[in-house]
């Protein structure tokens, strides 16, 4: 019995002293009660926005006190669910801003990258046609400040400009959105060089199946077998939208026999007139074949299916 109990208390200190151990190593590499929690807070929504406790503790030397009671509870989320944490009570000397007012701290209204983290790598659009936008490419390479687009030229939210109805080569070329800088004065202007900010659909050959079935279109032979810059088509004898042309009553022979469409260019000069080769253009022929790198034989079967 007085063994056993001994036993204890001898297991009750080596647990003792492991855990001391453990304890101080932790506490050298991070003293929670002088520095605050280790992990940093970090705000998704509206914005993504991180807060460090130790570089203002540790670093910058603040008490605990000189936030935790009058500007920020101690407690994870409240400041987030007054619904007031924003730029704007920020500059009304709130929150952050009590500091960050440029006297005892850099102004909120500046520095936008130290609270801020911007998105990782590109910024995608979908609609209504695939652009990529190299944030960082403006950002780290071309050594832009944040604060030249945001929040002057754009929010500091994904999508806000594509709701605005003004995210549109015409807001472009009013100076809105990217057309503030490419303008053809402080980068190349946002009505020339279509291919650096746009991609060629993925799906190539386009197929027409109305109003007769089918009509190939191949970008890549178009652009890159033939040369031919997207706005030599863009805008004005196709929108850079799938189906636009389909949808239109007016997509016939007779339209491309009048220069439209097709027929701005398949007009006998700059390309084989739209009344002749028919079989070019329309599936079950050579030209489908070739457009498509398919060889006369494994193509045969698409030879058989055409036609109209
Ligand atoms: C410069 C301002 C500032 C200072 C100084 C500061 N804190 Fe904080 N602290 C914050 C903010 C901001 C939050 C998050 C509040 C919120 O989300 O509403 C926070 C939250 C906390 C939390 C809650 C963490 C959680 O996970 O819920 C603890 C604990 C804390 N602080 C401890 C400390 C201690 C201890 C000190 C001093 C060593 C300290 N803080 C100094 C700004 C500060
Ligand atoms: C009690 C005053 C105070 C408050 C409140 C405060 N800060 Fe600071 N902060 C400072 C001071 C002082 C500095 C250092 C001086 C400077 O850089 O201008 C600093 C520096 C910083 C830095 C640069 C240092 C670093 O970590 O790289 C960031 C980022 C920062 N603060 C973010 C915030 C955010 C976000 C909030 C609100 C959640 C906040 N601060 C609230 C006083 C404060
Ligand atoms: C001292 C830190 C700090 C600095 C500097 C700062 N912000 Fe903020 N910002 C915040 C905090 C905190 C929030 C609210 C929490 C969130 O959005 O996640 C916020 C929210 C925002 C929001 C969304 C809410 C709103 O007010 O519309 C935008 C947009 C924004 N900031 C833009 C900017 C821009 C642009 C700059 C530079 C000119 C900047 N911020 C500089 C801390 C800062
Ligand atoms: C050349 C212009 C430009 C510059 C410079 C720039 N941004 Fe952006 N940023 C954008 C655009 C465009 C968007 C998307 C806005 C939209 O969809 O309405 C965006 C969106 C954001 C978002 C929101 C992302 C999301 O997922 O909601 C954050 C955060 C952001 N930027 C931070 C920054 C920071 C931090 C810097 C500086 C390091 C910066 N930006 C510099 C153009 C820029
Ligand atoms: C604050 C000014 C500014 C704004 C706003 C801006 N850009 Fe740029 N952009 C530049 C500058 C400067 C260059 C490099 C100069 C040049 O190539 O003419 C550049 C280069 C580019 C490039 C080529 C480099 C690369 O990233 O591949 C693309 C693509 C581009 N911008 C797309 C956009 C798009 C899309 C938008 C709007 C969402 C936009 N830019 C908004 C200033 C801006
Ligand atoms: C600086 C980058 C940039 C350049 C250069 C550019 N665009 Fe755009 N374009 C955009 C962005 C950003 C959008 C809006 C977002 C989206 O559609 O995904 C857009 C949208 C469009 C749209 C759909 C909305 C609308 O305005 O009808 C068409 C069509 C278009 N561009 C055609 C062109 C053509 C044709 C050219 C060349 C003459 C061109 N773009 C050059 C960035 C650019
Ligand atoms: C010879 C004419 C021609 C040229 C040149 C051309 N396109 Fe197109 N493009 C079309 C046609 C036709 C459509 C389909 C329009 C329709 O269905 O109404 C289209 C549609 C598109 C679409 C929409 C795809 C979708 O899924 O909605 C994009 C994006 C596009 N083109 C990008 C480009 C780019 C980028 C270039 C330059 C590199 C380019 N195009 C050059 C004829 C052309
Ligand atoms: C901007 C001018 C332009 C427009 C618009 C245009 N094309 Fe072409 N197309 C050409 C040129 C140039 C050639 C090559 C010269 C030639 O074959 O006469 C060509 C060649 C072709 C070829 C032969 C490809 C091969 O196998 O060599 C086909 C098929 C074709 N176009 C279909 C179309 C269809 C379908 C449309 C409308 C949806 C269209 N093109 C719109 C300029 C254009
Ligand atoms: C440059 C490409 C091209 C050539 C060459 C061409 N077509 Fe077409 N054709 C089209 C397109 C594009 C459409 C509309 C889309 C669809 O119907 O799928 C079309 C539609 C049609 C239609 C249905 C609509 C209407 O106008 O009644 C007929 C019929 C037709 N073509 C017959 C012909 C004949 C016959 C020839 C040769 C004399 C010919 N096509 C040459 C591209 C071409």
């Amino acid at each position: 019995m007085k063994k056993n109990y001994l036993k204890t208390i001898a297991l009750a200190l080596l647990a003792g002293s492991f855990l001391f151990v453990v304890n101080t190593s932790a506490s050298e590499e991070y003293d929670v009660k002088a520095f605050g929690p280790e992990t940093p807070i970090v705000w998704e929504k509206p914005t993504k926005v991180v807060f460090e406790h130790r570089s203002h503790t540790d670093e910058i030397g603040l008490e605990c006190s000189a936030c935790h009671g009058e500007i920020f509870a101690m407690q994870r989320g409240v400041a987030a669910r007054t619904g007031k944490l924003n730029m704007a009570s920020l500059a009304e000397g709130q929150f952050c801003g009590a500091c960050h007012d440029g006297e005892t701290a850099f102004a909120s209204d500046t520095n936008c990258a130290a609270c801020h983290l911007p998105p990782e790598g590109s910024i995608t659009w979908e609609e209504p046609t695939k652009v990529t936008f190299g944030h960082n490419s403006h950002t780290d390479d071309l050594g832009i400040e944040c604060s030249e687009c945001h929040n002057d030229i754009f929010a500091m939210q994904l999508g806000m400009a594509t709701n605005s109805g003004s995210f549109t080569m015409a807001g472009f070329a009013e100076g809105k959105y990217c057309g503030a800088c490419h303008n053809g004065d402080t980068a190349f202007a946002s009505d020339t060089d279509c291919a650096v900010c746009h991609m060629l659909p993925e799906k190539d050959p386009m197929v027409w199946t109305k109003p007769v079935k089918a009509v190939v279109f191949h970008h890549k032979v178009h652009t890159e077998e033939y040369g031919l810059e997207c706005d030599s088509c863009h805008n004005e004898a196709f929108a850079m939208k799938i189906g636009t042309a389909e949808s239109s009553s007016n997509f016939t022979m007779k339209a491309l026999y009048e220069g439209n469409y097709c027929g701005k260019c398949h007009d006998g000069e700059t390309a084989f007139a739209s009344n002749t080769l028919c079989n070019t253009c329309h599936i079950g022929v050579k030209g489908y074949n070739r457009m498509m790198g398919i060889d006369s034989h494994s193509g045969a079967q698409q030879n058989e299916q055409g036609g109209h």
